[in-house]
């Protein structure tokens, strides 16, 4: 499995242009299947989680096709509503075609994904959602049988604004009959982009962003062509590499208006951050002062996706801050690793509790998921001496070539097999 060799020590310097984000492209697949005509994603990144997701669309019959950076989704002769038992254990994204297989065929069929790394990944809020559509949800061991045959439009109230439940909500309603209004929905940006590829798709869809989505559902959906918004994660990971090398790094084709959560928390303590509407400057200090306190949070709070990094930040700060975990229940893998590195970090429930030492040291530490894999680079990069991470491919399911980026700001990464 291959690894990077990280040379700890260089201040990051230079400048990056951000890809689309992984979120947002892997509901925009999902949605594909909502017509028999071609979709057209345009900057479409080869990560690991979108080859996936791919795979499950050609599985259930759909073309694919890359044209440059665009992937083309014709449909036309899907004939499968089954998601294969090996894809659907591979990643979590594949339960949200459960909606859209439905708004196609009316029948699906898919398992249970599995948990992962960072906790139980129930998908208990998802299945409440199609059944007050007057889905019939049968659950049979593994699997998860669905029919959307006399499926009508409903309100309904999310307990937790799940971004995964309200996708699948989102997408089967699409072209369900009636009106669904989901109360308490994910805010994410990706919901919105989500939206907006339905309403160029010909669907009735509005209030993605805020708290309740209207959906009119539409007899037939068109094809479309769509550029998904740019990853705040990946953008929020290289400012966070700026802070914690003392660099100057500017992002390029970002959006900050997705990122206030973190630019709020490290602007003026951990680095100075300049935003225009399309792009950052961020530029860091010698020593990053502690950020005191983060807690993850559900869009516009602190991204979850953002913690592990941050949490790394800390490691390195002046002074020490607290770290909490509000939405999953086991994302502090990366912290034994960053211990191994000489971080002083002390983990109780959903809190880290991080002292802020002036050096790390490189060593070999292994990645169990994405972004905590991307912490620990972060880590190496800051770190003195040489950093072995070990198991990169969780990192590449959603950074592509992150060894080129890092290379291209002026850090010393290579990647062996
Ligand atoms: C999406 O996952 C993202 N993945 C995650 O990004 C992200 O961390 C998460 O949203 C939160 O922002 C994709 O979009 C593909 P949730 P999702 O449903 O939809 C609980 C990354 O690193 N929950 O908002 O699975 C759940 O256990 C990944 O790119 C239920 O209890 O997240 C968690 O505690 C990691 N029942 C919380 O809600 C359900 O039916 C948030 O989950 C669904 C979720």
């Amino acid at each position: 499995m291959d690894k990077f060799e990280i040379r700890g020590g260089v201040s990051l310097d230079g400048e990056l242009e951000i890809s689309s984000a992984k979120n947002s492209v892997l509901a925009l697949l999902a949605a594909a299947i909502l017509t028999d005509e071609p979709v057209v994603i345009h900057n479409c990144p080869e990560i690991g989680d979108v080859y996936n997701m791919l795979k499950i669309l050609e599985a259930l019959g759909c073309k694919i096709l890359r044209q440059g950076r665009a992937v083309v989704i014709d449909s036309s002769a899907a004939d499968s509503y089954e998601i294969p038992r090996n894809y659907g254990r591979e990643i979590r994204s594949s339960i949200f075609m459960l909606g859209s297989i439905l708004g196609r065929f009316r029948k699906a069929k898919a398992v249970f994904p599995g948990g992962c790394d960072i906790g139980l990944r129930p998908i208990d809020l998802h299945l409440k959602g199609l059944r007050e559509l007057n889905v019939k949800v049968r659950e049979q061991g593994a699997d998860i049988l669905c029919d959307a045959s006399a499926a009508r439009g409903k309100k309904i109230h999310l307990d937790f604004p799940s971004v995964g439940a309200t996708e699948n909500i989102m997408l089967a309603a699409a072209t369900i009959k009636g009106r669904t209004v989901i109360c308490n929905a994910a805010k994410e940006p990706e919901i919105v982009c989500l939206q907006d590829m339905l309403n160029k798709m010909g669907g009735k869809v509005a209030g993605a962003g805020g708290d309740t989505i209207e959906i009119e559902g539409v007899k037939k959906l068109r094809g479309a062509e769509i550029t998904p918004i740019p990853d705040r994660i990946v953008a929020g990971t290289y400012v966070i590499a700026a802070a914690m090398t003392g660099g100057r790094v500017c992002l390029r084709k970002c959006r900050p208006s997705d990122l206030t959560a973190l630019i709020s928390k490290l602007n003026g303590c951990a680095c100075d951050i300049l935003t225009a509407e399309d792009s950052l400057l961020v530029k860091g200090y010698k020593r990053p002062r502690s950020v005191l306190m983060v807690e993850t949070a559900p869009y516009p709070g602190f991204p979850t996706d953002l913690q592990a990094q941050v949490l790394a930040l800390q490691t390195v700060s002046k002074g020490t801050g607290v770290i909490v975990e509000n939405i999953f229940e086991t994302r502090f893998k990366h912290v034994g690793e960053l211990k191994k590195m000489g971080a002083e970090i002390v983990v109780k429930d959903r809190y880290a509790i991080v002292r802020g030492v002036p050096k790390l040291y490189g060593t070999q530490v292994t990645a169990h998921d994405l972004r905590g894999g991307a912490a620990l680079v972060l880590a190496g990069l800051a770190a003195e001496g040489i950093t072995t991470v070990e198991d990169v491919r969780h990192i590449d399911r959603g950074y592509f070539r992150m060894e080129d980026d890092l290379r291209a700001l002026g850090a010393r990464v290579k990647r062996l097999s």
